[in-house]
């Protein structure tokens, strides 16, 4: 067991804030915005290239930064349990191997929910899709039989899309509370002042 908390460290100012971006971009869609309207678009198109960075970043960052850095590992999963039933510290340069599946995670989720929102918002202007349940497609003018069978068809898609955007975006809220508790649990268990390193100053 260490003895004395090792020195405090500081992600790069990328991950910095790029993390307080997306958080604050969730947020915002989560509580602020009106489901499907405008400005939960706009903010969704933000978070999708802010997103987009980190990503980029992954490749081409510091070393701390990269995927190779914190590759999702069972292997190594386990050996942290271990550490943290030992009561080991070790000091990881990136995330603990058990953060880093909280990482890709979180990842897949904002992913499920880029997705699915920009394929349901089509391309600008998006006032018309303001409102809930009320899709683009249900604007166009329904002329013939076909049309309003095509119609049908899109809102059908449309309703599926919504399901998944709103499940991934419910399980995302159980993700983020658990990053809350790991956070918390790490900052504790190990000395190390990983809020600190995160701080977006
Ligand atoms: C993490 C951020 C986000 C959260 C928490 C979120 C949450 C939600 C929720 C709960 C709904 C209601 C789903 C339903 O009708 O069942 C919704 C609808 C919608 N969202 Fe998002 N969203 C996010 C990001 C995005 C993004 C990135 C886009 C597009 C760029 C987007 C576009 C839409 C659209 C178009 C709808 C309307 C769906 C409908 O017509 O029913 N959202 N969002
Ligand atoms: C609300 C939405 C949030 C989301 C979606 C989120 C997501 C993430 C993600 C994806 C990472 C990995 C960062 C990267 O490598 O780019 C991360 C790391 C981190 N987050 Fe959050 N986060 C949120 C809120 C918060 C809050 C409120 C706090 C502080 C209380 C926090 C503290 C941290 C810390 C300290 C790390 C670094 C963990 C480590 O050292 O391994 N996060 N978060």
């Amino acid at each position: 067991m260490a003895s004395q908390p090792p020195p405090a460290r500081r992600w790069d100012p990328v991950v910095r804030l790029t993390h307080w971006s997306i958080a604050i971009a969730v947020l915002a869609n989560a509580l602020l915005t009106e489901e499907g309207s405008a400005p939960h678009i706009w903010v969704g198109y933000a978070l999708a290239a802010i997103f987009g960075l980190r990503l980029f970043w992954g490749v081409i960052g510091p070393a701390e930064a990269r995927f190779t850095a914190f590759w999702p590992s069972p292997r190594k999963a386990l050996a942290h349990l271990r550490d943290i039933r030992s009561k080991t510290v070790i000091r990881h340069q990136s995330h603990n191997p058990l953060g880093a599946f909280m990482v890709y995670a979180i990842w897949t989720c904002l992913l499920t929910i880029i997705a699915t929102g920009m394929v349901m918002a089509g391309p600008p202007p998006w006032d018309a899709a303001e409102g809930e349940g009320e899709h683009p497609a249900a604007y166009a003018a329904s002329g013939s039989e076909d049309e309003a069978e095509e119609e049908g068809g899109e809102e059908e898609e449309e309703g599926v899309l919504a399901e998944v955007h709103e499940t991934a975006a419910n399980l995302l809220y159980i993700l983020i509370l658990l990053h809350l508790a790991g956070v918390i649990f790490e900052t504790r268990r190990s000395g190390r002042q990983v809020l600190v390193a995160m701080s977006p100053l």
